[in-house]
């Protein structure tokens, strides 16, 4: 069964790490899908994103890493996915992920989202947050990636201390 981990990762980070981890043990294939949106300007240009995907996910046999844009689920349909992966950090996650998965259903009633509770050490852990840290040249090593973090200082240039 192959199973669709929608998102932006923007960048990745270790939260994202932790649920495909947890899926790949639960499916024959995971497709980490990212959304090329064009109402965002994300950080990480698309091919950037998807190198550094693949190389968080060069320890995992059955990981993909694909780009989509429109509808989530057109694209689930596209690769023959069954389900849709999301993760949960908390319970302030629940209200906008339940409401995807509803509307998810109506638009595709044969794809099952799947929600998978991220580890409590990465619970807090957002793509915007690391980002709002490492613009501020503060430490984000337990947060990503280290081939993120160096992407992520050489992008946001001469790091400095906050004050
Ligand atoms: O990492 P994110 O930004 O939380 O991911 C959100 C994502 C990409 C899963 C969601 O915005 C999405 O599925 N967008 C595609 C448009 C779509 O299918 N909309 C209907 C579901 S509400």
């Amino acid at each position: 069964m192959i199973a669709l981990y929608p998102g932006s990762f923007d960048p990745l980070t270790y939260g994202h790490l932790d649920v495909i981890e947890r899926a790949v043990r639960l499916f024959d294939c995971v497709v980490v899908a990212i959304l090329t949106n064009p109402d965002k300007s994300p950080l990480f240009s698309i091919e950037e994103r998807i190198c550094q995907i693949q190389k968080a996910t060069a320890h995992l046999d059955r990981v993909e890493v694909d780009t989509f844009h429109g509808l989530t689920v057109n694209f689930a349909r596209q690769r023959g996915a069954q389900v849709l992966i999301r993760g949960l950090r908390a319970v302030s996650d629940f209200e906008l992920e339940l409401q995807m998965a509803q509307t998810n259903r109506t638009l595709a009633p044969e794809i099952e989202t799947l929600f998978l509770s991220t580890s409590t050490v990465h619970s807090f852990l957002s793509s915007s947050l690391v980002k709002g840290i490492a613009r501020l040249g503060g430490p984000v090593s337990h947060m990503v990636p280290s081939h993120i973090e160096v992407a992520l200082s050489e992008r946001y240039g001469v790091r400095e201390e906050i004050s």
